[in-house]
């Protein structure tokens, strides 16, 4: 990596090492539903403490908006971090001022400090400089090791690099750009993406991206129905956006022109609903471009599978971001779960991007079967369309 690694820095002994980790993980009250973030940043976490140096984390968890919410505290997540260190975790009262500077100071070597939620002020989104300057005050050397949040240019995702002497990536930050990174720049071929979600909006430009490095895309999910309408095809009660139908047109124009293979669903499950994806109702199985009015597409159909089951088993490298149909519903994640299962049984280097369907392969428990799961949901999504990420860009150079 291009990158300077925390495990570049030596003599760490009792400095104080400012961690940006992604706790933002889901809650259930004050549980704790998926502790995955929190696990994957233990690698660091613990290099840090084996050093000796005295570490303080640094997190934002949902979205409160610049104001104190304590249903939002980070004290449940410092409460599980320390279940999974088996040591003691200290909790500050705020991420700066002056009872949390006190606390920084005072750590000994080895112990680890977490800050309250760095999102509970309004200049953290701001990327205000003062604020920066104050995160800044309380360390010594800066780790970057929140990938789920490195596509933000945020005060402790970005504007601290610049008030410190010293800034690199953690394990988990090395671990994301290895896989996703490898994956693209290079892959072993064939070279597969299996792109799905209910918006092509949001993929377009990854789907854009990718279309220049892989062999071939299967496109699937709700995205599906912008892609056959552009084409012509009659969807029923789809999703559609219909100000993406010209760029999804281009985008069709652009993969043929490429010799490129995106592949669209042949059929596709539908529910008879015209309101919302139901599993109550009449379902039945139609070509994906002839779906009749008063019917909804909410999976792809036998022969996709099929299809889609063959393409995986050629495939040296897979990409899967999005599933590809409603997977929350048991009725209507067939699809998803047989992409999951060729995946691993598959001897190709699987990576998953983080969000959706990264819960759709934990929902089907086939998480350890895979190369790499994503931490970053919009990360992931971001570093596929080719985009800079200012949380890695602003790290040091090796
Ligand atoms: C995520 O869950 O994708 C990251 O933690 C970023 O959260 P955000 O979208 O609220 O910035």
């Amino acid at each position: 990596m291009a990158k300077k690694s925390v495990t570049d820095l030596k003599d760490l002994k009792g400095k104080r090492v400012f961690v940006r980790v992604d706790f933002n993980v889901p809650l259930d009250g004050a549980k704790i539903t998926d502790d995955t973030r929190i696990r994957e940043s233990l690698p660091t976490i613990k290099h840090l403490i084996g050093q000796g140096a005295r570490v303080i984390l640094a997190s934002h968890l949902g979205r409160p908006k610049g104001k104190v919410n304590p249903a939002l505290s980070l004290a449940p997540a410092a409460a599980r971090l320390s279940e999974l260190l088996g040591a003691p975790v200290k909790m500050a009262p705020d991420c700066v001022g002056a009872e949390t500077e006190k606390l920084a100071s005072e750590l000994k070597d080895g112990e680890v400090l977490m800050l309250e939620n760095v999102r509970f002020h309004p200049e953290e989104e701001k990327n205000d400089p003062a604020f920066a300057r104050q995160l800044a005050a309380m360390a010594d050397v800066f780790v970057q090791d929140a990938f789920g949040s490195v596509h933000r240019a945020h005060c402790s995702t970005e504007g601290i690099t610049r008030c410190m002497p010293v800034s690199v990536a953690g394990l988990l930050v090395e671990k994301e750009l290895k896989y996703l990174g490898g994956a693209l720049a290079d892959p072993a071929r064939p070279f597969l993406a299996i792109l799905g979600g209910s918006k092509v909006s949001s993929k377009i430009d990854v789907i854009s991206n990718l279309l220049s490095k892989v062999d071939a895309l299967l496109v699937g999910g709700g995205m599906t129905y912008t892609f056959i309408k552009a084409q012509g095809g009659t969807i029923g009660s789809s999703l559609f956006e219909p100000e993406t139908l010209e760029a999804a047109a281009k985008t069709l124009e652009q993969a043929g022109s490429m010799g490129k293979q995106l592949i669209l669903p042949k059929d596709s499950l539908a529910c008879q609903s015209s309101e919302k994806p139901d599993p109550s109702v009449p379902r039945q199985t139609f070509p994906s471009n002839a779906i009749p009015d008063g019917w909804m597409g909410v999976d792809i159909g036998t022969q996709t599978i099929a299809q889609f089951t063959a393409e995986i088993a050629k495939a040296k490298t897979i990409v899967w971001n999005g599933p590809v149909g409603v997977f929350e519903i048991d009725e209507f994640a067939g699809g998803s779960k047989a992409i999951a299962e060729a995946l691993a049984s598959s001897s190709a280097i699987t990576v998953i991007g983080g969000g959706d369907s990264a819960a759709a392969i934990k929902k089907f428990g086939l998480g350890d079967k895979m190369t790499h799961i994503s931490t970053g949901g919009g990360a992931s999504l971001e570093f596929l369309e080719g985009k800079k990420l200012p949380g890695v860009e602003a790290l040091n150079d090796k």
